[in-house]
């Protein structure tokens, strides 16, 4: 069983090559590992939230955040839950473009008090699975995010749905994801093997933990050249702080300049 594999159901994707999403082709291995993600999120989450809300970032841009946002919200949606994804990222917005639809109206239509009713995101795909593109985008992504608006649009979907699957910008590239976070459950970071630096990434730490964030947990998203359709993906709990202070600690070590790649961090954890 796999993602999108009923063909009636995903007739968007139909004929899509140039834009492989890896919903549309995922195989065996990566399946499980987005339940396992969805698993582990259960026992993230703090027990009694109504409607999670789970924002998606990473330190920098193309480490597999849409992607993880995408599958993430259609595995809970699979599992019957009313799911909403939300494309946050309103500079260089995505969602819609991998899921083939429309991208407007949307986000940002909802946060200027359009009217535009809930339903007109339910996907084509699940009937419990809802997709709100960006909209069109705005001049102040990050104050838009940060806004009172932002905060009265999530309580009145947190009334709906049962999850929000929030797809945010990179946190080391802009404030956007950080001016969002009181308003989320918490965070899944992404980290990309093999291109995901060190020192991006303690910084990426640094800046959630300035900013409150509850990291609800780290997906290794790991794409190996020739290995298979779209490599592995890998879900690790971490406690934040205990990952925080290793990080802290490395920066230290790092004061030499050397430049490493982020391997050793998780192989350290391991
Ligand atoms: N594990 C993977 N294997 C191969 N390609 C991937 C993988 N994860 C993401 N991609 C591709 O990398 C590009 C960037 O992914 P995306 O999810 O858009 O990143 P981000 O949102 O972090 O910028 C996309 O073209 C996506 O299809
Ligand atoms: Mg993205």
């Amino acid at each position: 069983m796999g993602l999108f594999k009923n063909k009636n159901r995903h007739a968007p994707f139909a004929g899509d090559t140039h834009q492989r999403t890896l919903h549309k082709n995922l195989d065996f291995t990566a399946t499980e590992q987005y339940k396992l993600l969805r698993a582990n999120l259960h026992f993230t989450i703090p027990e009694g939230t109504k409607c999670p809300v789970i924002g998606v970032t990473s330190s920098m841009r193309g480490e597999g955040k849409s992607t993880t946002a995408v599958n993430l919200s259609y595995v809970l949606a699979e599992q019957g839950s009313k799911v909403l994804l939300i494309d946050g990222d309103l500079r260089i917005p995505s969602v819609a473009k991998k899921m083939d639809i429309p991208g407007s109206p949307g986000l940002t239509d909802v946060l200027m008090d359009r009217d535009v009713p809930t339903e007109a995101f339910k996907s084509e795909i699940l009937d419990n699975w809802y997709v709100m593109p960006s909209g069109d985008i705005p001049p102040n992504p990050s104050e838009l995010l940060g806004s009172h608006r932002m905060a009265l649009a999530l309580e009145r979907l947190r009334e709906v749905f049962d999850y929000i699957v929030i797809d945010l910008p990179p946190v080391n590239i802009v404030s956007d994801a950080l001016a969002i976070a009181a308003y989320i459950t918490g965070m899944v970071v992404v980290i990309r093997e093999d291109y995901t630096e060190k020192k991006e990434l303690e910084h990426c730490f640094r800046q959630l933990k300035l900013s409150d964030v509850n990291v609800l947990g780290c997906v290794m998203n790991e794409a190996k050249a020739g290995g298979g359709a779209y490599g592995k993906y890998k879900y690790r709990n971490y406690r934040y702080y205990k990952y925080y202070r290793y990080e802290y600690k490395t920066h230290d070590e790092d004061a030499d300049g050397d430049k490493k790649d982020g391997k050793g961090a998780e192989d350290k954890k391991k």
